[in-house]
């Protein structure tokens, strides 16, 4: 949203700035006056959305030229920074149709909350409706990091969609180290932490960025449980993650804790990850019947067979009716590109595009956003379709 600020105070301009770039999608300020009769002298050509005032010392005839300023960009919205005590100058910014007032020094959290209403009801909202999909391994070693943090990659890079990664392993946390070389400032106990504070730009500024689409929320590393996790931090995170990204991955790991399962019970879907052997097919059988117990849905909790290999004595169906749960995907076992990719902390997709594994990935997002998005036709094109590839 492009916006005019108008002040002279040059430490606000630069928090509102900042606070303007971190948003999603950001706050623009295309054009900053001095006041308001600067403002008026010099109008912006490419009528702004919104006009932020700052009203700290306003005279009466301030408030004159704002009711004409007003007239003059009659489609934006306007904000008001005002000190305590402008009661005169809220009716006549009432008057003036100001949609929002907000006191000095500025509360950041009740700034996005404003900007928010204005994108809103401007209809430039980025509120998103995000899907949570959780990725739970049933066996140590299944492969559900591997797969969900590259799913993740293809998700933003395929189907250009914002997603965010949650890691939940707990201490021994490590999925950004599958798709980056980048070291977490920030962690999920850091979130929690600091659970009052969350808001889009926050839980953005706290991620590793995979690229600009994809970011990981890395695992709580608190070895001395300083930070007490509770599922109300999981109810606070997700509100805010749901409307700021189309997909929210989450990587379970294998311990169900208080936090975990919070998550789960807000889980559009359930993916258990396993590989087709005797040991995974019990463990599964065991965590399924632990999601029945806690009453979810089987209809939200597909299957995902990794290191699939066709021909071996165990086939889908086997494993179909062992488990009593549907198979969503089988992703093909390919070690030299995995290995890689795993190794080097690039994602296989963008390391060896072409090879098995990165196929199957493509399929597995184009089956998960093809029937929300039908125009997604072309993501072969766009991974397979240009050179030889890169392998
Ligand atoms: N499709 C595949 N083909 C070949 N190797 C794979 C494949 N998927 C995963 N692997 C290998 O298996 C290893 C374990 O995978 P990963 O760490 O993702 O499992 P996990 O389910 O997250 O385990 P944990 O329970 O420890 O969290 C990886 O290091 C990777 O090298
Ligand atoms: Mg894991």
């Amino acid at each position: 949203m492009k916006a005019l600020l108008i002040t002279r105070d040059s430490a606000l301009h630069a928090e509102i700035a900042s606070q303007g770039a971190a948003r999603v999608p950001p706050l623009t300020l295309v054009a900053t006056r001095t006041g308001m009769r600067d403002a008026l002298d010099r109008l912006v050509p490419d009528a702004p959305a919104l006009v932020i005032v700052d009203a700290h010392d306003f005279e009466p005839s301030d408030a004159d030229m704002l009711e004409r300023l007003a007239k003059h960009y009659p489609e934006a919205n306007f904000m008001l920074l005002t000190r305590e005590h402008q009661q005169d100058l809220l009716i006549r910014a009432m008057r003036a149709g100001v949609r929002e007032v907000l006191q000095l020094p500025l509360n950041h959290r009740a700034f996005h909350e404003a900007i928010d209403r204005i994108a809103a009801s401007a209809g430039v909202t980025s509120m998103r409706e995000g899907k949570v999909l959780a990725f739970i391994s049933c066996k140590g070693g299944s492969g559900a990091t591997f797969i969900s943090t590259n799913f993740g990659y293809g998700l933003a890079t395929l189907a250009e969609k914002k997603v965010l990664l949650i890691d939940l392993h707990g201490q021994f946390g490590d999925a950004t180290l599958y798709v980056s070389d980048q070291r977490p400032a920030m962690t999920l106990s850091d979130v929690c932490s600091q659970i009052a504070r969350i808001d889009g730009p926050f839980l953005e500024s706290c991620l590793v960025h995979v690229t600009g689409g994809f970011g990981i929320l890395a695992a709580a590393d608190d070895p001395g449980h300083k930070v007490e996790l509770k599922a109300e931090h999981m109810d606070a995170i997700l509100r805010v993650a749901r409307k700021h990204y189309d997909y929210i991955l989450l990587d379970v790991g294998r311990q169900i804790d208080a936090i975990s399962l919070r998550a789960l019970d807000s889980a559009d879907a359930i993916y258990p990850v396993l590989q087709l052997g005797l040991p995974d097919i019990r463990d599964g059988r065991r965590l399924l019947d632990i999601f029945r117990s806690l009453g979810y849905p089987l209809d939200n909790t597909r299957l995902i067979v990794n290191r699939y290999e066709k021909g071996g004595k165990l086939r889908l169906q086997d494993l179909r009716s062992a488990l009593g749960a549907d198979i969503l995907h089988t992703m093909p076992n390919d070690y030299l590109a995995v290995t890689d990719s795993v190794n080097q902390g690039v994602p296989v997709l963008r390391l060896s595009r072409n090879a098995p594994v990165s196929r199957s990935l493509a399929e597995l997002v184009e089956s998960i956003t093809a029937h929300r998005l039908p125009e997604n036709k072309g993501l072969f094109d766009r991974l397979f379709g240009r050179g030889d590839g890169d392998q």
